[in-house]
């Protein structure tokens, strides 16, 4: 039986008809760009994290260039994140000509690992104002943990050390609408861990709009105004422009079709929850579990119900080039899978400039041979499950 990495088409009934009138609505008042559907959906995902300012952001891409525009960080900067994951992390901060510094992942989440960032900040040396340089003699100005795959970094240790740094910390949540954090007063949503942080809502998200999307959120009011500016071209008033922005606004049909679909988010994330406990229980049922590593779940301890909301279920298949050998046995077996990510960022070609090579990150390194993404989308049958498990046994004993 073929599966699907992610169908678009099976959704809940009622999803297709609520998207349908969002976008007759917005056909009908004709407000394309930002307007009120963009100025509702903000509210709306304020109101589902439970605070903090939500900024409408025409990509998640584009919500991070603006934070860090907004935030100053440019040439003579540094940004701490990590290399296992996709590109717009890492370019972002390219782009705005900071330089980029990576740490390493751990491997059991691959999530930031406290101990590489510890160990890549211990190598800053102190300027005569108190902050802190790389050995390129860029100044640190902020860490960047990204929350792969529906769970949260270890963010009580990252803040720590963002705090003895002095520096900020901007989550990457482009993964994470909807999950919960154990923070030291009670749950808290990822996005609002630390100062800053983004959304995606590209499609295959767990919120996905009808194309690009994004949304960029902060704690402080002030900073929030200023990336509305960035935004919109730097304007406050029209044509005339406070500092040098883009054109990083949401428009009101995707505002309008995400708002339509948020209040179905919490059952989907529940549903990616069941299937993975479904896959947890076919694979260790068909004796697998000593040739594949299942996600972990770092705060299932938690008893925190959306600690991980499953973006992603991402295996690893243990064993030099095994990995390779599942996804090409898959293939055939027209079972979907896919690699996130293959090339760890600080071998990518475009960052050769940066001087890492291999064996600087390992643990990255290994992820991006190791790690194999199956079909976890809401609208995933169980039967489909159990056969993709049978696919993954057939592809190991073969
Ligand atoms: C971890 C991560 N960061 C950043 C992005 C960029 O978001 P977007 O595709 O909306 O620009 C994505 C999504 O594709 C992502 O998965």
């Amino acid at each position: 039986m073929p599966v699907p990495l992610f169908d678009l088409s099976r959704f809940d009934e009622g999803v297709d008809a609520a998207m349908q009138e969002a976008a007759l609505r917005v056909l009908g008042h004709r407000n394309y760009i930002l307007g009120p559907e963009v100025t509702a959906f903000e509210q709306e995902v304020e109101k589902f994290l439970g605070g903090g300012h939500a900024i409408g952001m025409s990509s998640g891409t584009d919500a991070l260039l603006a934070l860090l525009i907004a935030a100053g960080i440019g040439p003579g900067d540094a940004v701490i994140t990590t290399p296992y994951t996709f590109f717009a992390t890492a370019s972002c901060i390219h782009r705005v000509g900071a330089e980029i510094v990576f740490c390493d992942i751990e491997p059991s989440s691959f999530l930031m690992s406290p101990e590489s960032l510890r160990e890549v900040c211990s190598k800053l040396t102190r300027d005569v104002d108190g902050g802190f340089l790389t050995a390129k003699g860029n100044r640190l100005k902020a860490i960047m943990p990204i929350h792969l795959f529906g769970t949260c970094c270890d963010m009580k240790a990252i803040n720590t050390i963002a705090a003895e740094y002095g520096v900020p910390v901007i989550e990457d949540a482009a993964q994470v609408l909807g999950t919960d954090y154990p923070g030291e007063a009670g749950p808290i949503k990822a996005g609002l861990i630390s100062e800053m942080s983004y959304f995606s809502f590209y499609p295959s998200k767990n919120l996905g709009a009808i194309g690009d999307a994004g949304m960029a959120v902060c704690r402080d009011a002030d900073f929030a105004e200023k990336v509305r500016c960035v935004r919109n071209h730097g304007m406050e008033e029209r044509y005339f422009h406070k500092v040098v922005g883009g054109n990083f606004r949401l428009d009101g049909m995707q505002a309008a079709v995400l708002r339509a679909k948020l209040p179905f988010l919490d059952g989907w994330n529940a549903t990616r929850r069941a299937n993975a406990a479904t896959y947890k229980e076919a694979f260790s049922k068909a004796g697998l579990l000593d040739q594949i590593a299942l996600p972990a779940e770092p705060f299932a301890s938690s008893g925190l119900r959306d600690h991980h909301i499953y973006h992603q279920f991402v295996i690893r298949v243990l064993g030099e080039g095994k990995r390779d050998a599942v996804q090409s046995s898959l293939g055939e077996q027209k079972i979907g899978c896919a690699i996130y990510y293959p090339v760890p960022l600080h071998l990518q070609e475009c960052f050769a400039y940066l001087g890492y090579k291999l064996g600087d990150l390992p643990e990255s390194e290994k992820a991006a041979r190791e790690s194999l993404a199956l079909p976890i989308f809401p609208g995933l049958r169980t039967e489909e499950i159990h056969e993709v498990a049978e696919g993954i046994k057939k592809a190991l004993s073969s």
